[in-house]
């Protein structure tokens, strides 16, 4: 074999999936020698941040969009491992605006094939929920609880004070929970089923099934914007302006470090 017939290593492609443009704008500002490809009326942008080859892209809102997104993202670009990182409603007792959650598991709570299936059963997969990965997921709670003890010098008023991370179920579906009776209803439906929910989102159990189907590691993290209850509507746009961007720059940079 000649010289030129050796091909150099090359490092794992890390995924990350932004849920918001405002939260990705930081991280592509960061990004070093950035490119950008259109695939799939979606802008992909790979570099390096902070020392790791990276491929930054939008999930886009709903299952259905961040499914084509993640899709495009293993089919296309190849990536190793995708990280989710984004904002969620409250639903768990005890999960506050400005706490963050790690993902352990996921469900569709606007899945319901029943009688066919047992409702929120994923048909044809036997199962529920889909799993994050482990060590992915042990190397994301690391930085959201690094990220909880920073010392944002840069915006004081960051400092929620007694945020927490918490690690458990995440559910999704294509609904933004925006009132009290609503998200009730919603907790007591997943409870009496054994699903004990800790926060809601739109897309979470369908970049997991993807990653699953194609068994590439997947791990999510999402910044509590409001308590998916009437305050919601206005807590949320509120959160994602002022704060939701600085969580994720912070967790991204925690996180590329402990690869
Ligand atoms: N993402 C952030 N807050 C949410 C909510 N209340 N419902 C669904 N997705 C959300």
């Amino acid at each position: 074999m000649t010289s030129f017939d050796k091909k150099a290593p090359q490092s794992p492609l890390t995924a990350i999936l932004s849920a918001l443009a405002e939260e990705q704008q930081g991280l592509i500002e960061l990004l070093e020698q950035p490119r950008k490809t259109v695939h799939a009326g979606r802008d992909f942008w790979q570099g390096t941040l902070h020392g790791q080859p990276v491929v930054l892209a939008l999930s886009r809102i709903g299952k259905v969009a961040a499914a084509t997104t993640a899709t495009a993202l293993i089919e296309r670009f190849q990536v190793s491992r995708i990280l989710f990182t984004g904002v969620a409603g409250g639903l768990g007792d005890g999960v506050e605006v400005g706490d963050i959650v790690v993902a352990k598991d996921f469900l569709q709570h606007d899945m319901d094939a029943s009688p066919l299936f047992p409702r929120y059963e994923m048909p044809l997969y036997g199962r529920t929920r889909f799993h994050a990965d482990a060590a992915l997921t042990a190397l994301v709670q690391a930085a959201a609880t690094a990220t909880l003890e920073h010392s944002w010098p840069e915006d004081g008023r960051l400092a929620f004070a007694g945020a927490k991370v918490h690690h458990g179920l995440m559910a999704s579906g294509d609904q933004f929970i925006s009132g009290t009776r609503e998200s009730d209803e919603l907790r007591q439906s997943l409870s009496a089923a054994g699903h004990h929910v800790l926060a809601v989102e739109m897309e979470g159990a369908a970049v997991a099934q993807v990653c699953h189907d194609y068994a590439i590691p997947f791990a999510a993290v999402r910044t509590i914007s409001d308590r998916a209850d009437d305050n919601a509507h206005t807590d949320f746009p509120a959160f994602v302006r002022d704060i939701a961007s600085q969580y994720a720059r912070v967790i991204v940079e925690k996180f590329l470090g402990k690869l």
